[in-house]
């Protein structure tokens, strides 16, 4: 995540005592109310365990030592667990590329190398379908760069156009194959064929209902339907037909000029999204013009969509599914309806905006190739959560309700390009910074994660977001109705409201909290195979003090809510990916910015390599004795 402002620099359990705890809809309140309603979901999700006949999978514990939370500038697993470097910042993903040296990179270099500040990370077997993970695909997202850190003497503001080139170059995202050895190791291929890379200028194609649209127009490409790359591209998913889906999360951060435009329906889209009305740090736009609204004013709409991407294909073109709805996209966790129906759950990560999810018109075959417009069809809808604990998927369909020509929307394409305007007047639940989603594969229960939401007024808690000035976040536990993911309505509870223990405005679960890790702004999540959540976080250091880290907590069963930390990172450092192999034997973890805060000249972190400048890298971690990650 980039820059988010909402970390604070002193113990959030200061913070949230501050909190109007006599308030109507205070957190004693909402807990006291999600508890209730907590019984009556553990006794839905004890039956769909019955369901499913993994129950036992699901109440199997966890066999590690939590490891204590560090300010250390290295990454520390637990005992009996080891890791290894796999992908670097700069390593070259094709044949000829040269060695990295941060001294001397060109744009051309870094097209082909690892990208910058790794985020959503999967692994795919090679074949497609195939059983054995030992050989697979790396699907890596590049979110944003750190250029103080990339280039010897940078001065924000003041960038070259060379370092402007490698800066775009170095987002998007990689696909490369990588193998383990019968000692668990991975290591990747750089001379692969299925290495790629996406960047920021990669062509790819806009499709679904907004594609042509008069806003996606530009006078280099008239038609509306054809995108140089994608930015800013932070969690993802994966589709069951093997795509990945990457979203396009801070993308309005690229543009700049915004101040320009005559007031009207472009400058209020614009506005709405943050488009900056001034100069940007980055600089793009001195030497990119798409990036300078006042010359380009529909290019900006043509970010902030889903791309869907066919690791197993280098040379399909990515595609920009308008139909999933236009904002500051974080995850695209899918999951069948009971007709074998798309889903694809979705958050926009800014404070008080919503969580989404899509439902496919068209249900999944067996062959993939047929999967290929699923995403082109289908309904999105956004989430009202109430506070009794029920929620509503609120069509975004135009011409229902409030979504007509007479509230700026005239079509479908209205709708998705101006997601957010939509949900405002549809009503939809202002929630406290929606970072991932993952589905649990064992009971089919949804966790949607709140990462932070400092700027919560005591005036404006609600039961699905509890807190006022909220440091630390929360997760919400959503079950859709008769477990069907294309469901209309579902319950909700909190699942987490995170924190260090000793604050009273904390919850885990109803799990005892003395035996419990601290833990704060949760943001990437994934689930292991015995529905254990393995939750990633994203500024740990200004809310409660330690590292950003990896924790694990069951969902179900006795230890339902005992979060234990599993990984520190090093100093600067958020965590992303989390990532599994088919058989739970190897674990990826992107471990992104390290050293942020620091330069070139002044690094504050020196990892991985323990000399020069940080360079944010995927790690593999397995067990030393060769059995599955945590178990
Ligand atoms: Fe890029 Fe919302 O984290
Ligand atoms: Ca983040
Ligand atoms: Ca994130």
């Amino acid at each position: 995540m980039e820059r988010h402002p909402a970390t604070c620099s002193w113990k959030c359990g200061n913070l949230c005592a501050s909190a109007p705890s006599s308030a109507p809809g205070s957190l004693g309140d909402v807990v006291l109310a999600s508890l209730s309603r907590r019984d009556v979901l553990k006794a839905g999700l004890a039956s769909l365990v019955v369901v499913a006949g993994r129950g036992l999978a699901a109440e199997r514990g966890l066999g590690f030592t939590p490891i204590a939370p560090s300010t250390e500038d290295r990454l520390i697993v637990p005992e009996g667990y080891a890791h290894d470097v796999v992908l670097r910042w700069g390593d070259p993903l094709a044949r000829g590329v040269r060695r990295f040296d941060i001294s001397d990179w060109s744009a051309r270099d870094q097209a082909l190398a690892f990208g910058y500040n790794c985020d959503f990370t999967t692994h795919l077997n090679l074949p497609w379908g195939g059983g054995d993970p030992s050989r697979g695909l790396l699907v890596v997202n590049h979110e944003y760069t750190n250029p103080e850190l990339m280039f010897p003497g940078y001065t924000e503001g003041s960038a070259t156009r060379e370092q402007v080139e490698v800066d775009v170059a170095a987002h998007g995202l990689s696909v490369v194959e990588v193998r383990r050895d019968r000692e668990g190791r991975v290591t990747y291929a750089y001379d692969s064929g299925f290495n790629r890379r996406v960047t920021g200028d990669t062509p790819m194609e806009l499709t679904g209902p907004a594609a042509g649209h008069p806003l996606l127009r530009t006078h280099a490409d008239p038609t509306g339907t054809r995108v140089l790359g994608m930015l800013n591209n932070c969690s993802g998913g994966v589709t069951p037909w093997g795509t990945a889906l990457s979203c396009e999360e801070n993308f309005h951060q690229y543009f700049a000029g915004a101040g320009s435009l005559p007031d009207g329906a472009v400058a209020r889209m614009h506005a709405r999204y943050g488009i900056p009305k001034g100069r940007t740090a980055r600089g793009w736009e001195r030497f990119y013009g798409r990036f300078d609204v006042s010359l380009e004013p529909n290019e900006a709409f043509r970010f902030g969509w889903v791309v869907e991407i066919d690791p197993y294909d280098p040379l399909a073109m990515p595609k920009k599914r308008t139909a999933l709805g236009r904002f500051l996209h974080e995850a695209a966790a899918t999951a069948l309806a009971a007709d074998g129906r798309a889903v694809v759950y979705m958050g926009d990560d800014t404070a008080f905006e919503h969580i989404y999810k899509f439902v496919s018109r068209g249900a999944s075959g067996a062959d993939r190739r047929s999967c290929s417009g699923l995403l082109d069809e289908g309904t999105l809808f956004v989430a009202r959560l109430d506070a009794d604990g029920t929620g509503t998927w609120l069509p975004l369909v135009h011409g229902e309700g409030p979504l007509t020509e007479a509230n700026g929307f005239a079509s479908q394409a209205d709708v998705l390009l101006n997601t957010r305007g939509a949900a405002d007047l549809l009503g939809a639940t202002k929630m406290d910074r929606p970072e991932d989603i993952e589905r649990n594969p064992v009971t089919g229960a949804v966790y949607a994660v709140m990462t932070n939401n400092a700027k919560r007024a005591g005036s404006q808690v609600d039961g699905a977001n509890p807190r006022a000035a909220n440091r630390c976040g929360h997760v919400v536990e959503i079950l859709e109705e008769g477990n069907d993911a294309a469901a209309r309505r579902f319950r909700w509870s909190l699942f987490l409201v995170c924190g260090d223990p000793g604050d009273p405005s904390t919850y885990f679960a109803g799990f005892p909290k003395g035996k419990v890790s601290p833990i704060s702004t949760p943001d990437n999540v994934a689930f292991d195979r015995a529905g254990n959540l393995w939750i990633a976080t994203d500024g740990q250091r200004g809310s409660i003090g330690n590292n950003d880290g990896i924790f694990v907590v069951p969902t179900a069963g006795p230890e339902r809510g005992r979060v234990r930390q599993f990984l520190s990172a090093p100093e600067g450092a958020e965590v992303c990916g989390p990532a599994f192999t088919s058989d739970g034997r190897t674990f990826f973890a992107a471990i992104q910015h390290p050293g942020e805060g620091g330069t070139v000249e002044k690094p504050s972190s020196r990892w991985p390599d323990g000399a020069g400048a940080p360079r944010p890298s995927v790690v593999a971690i397995r067990r030393e004795d060769g059995d599955a990650i945590g178990a």
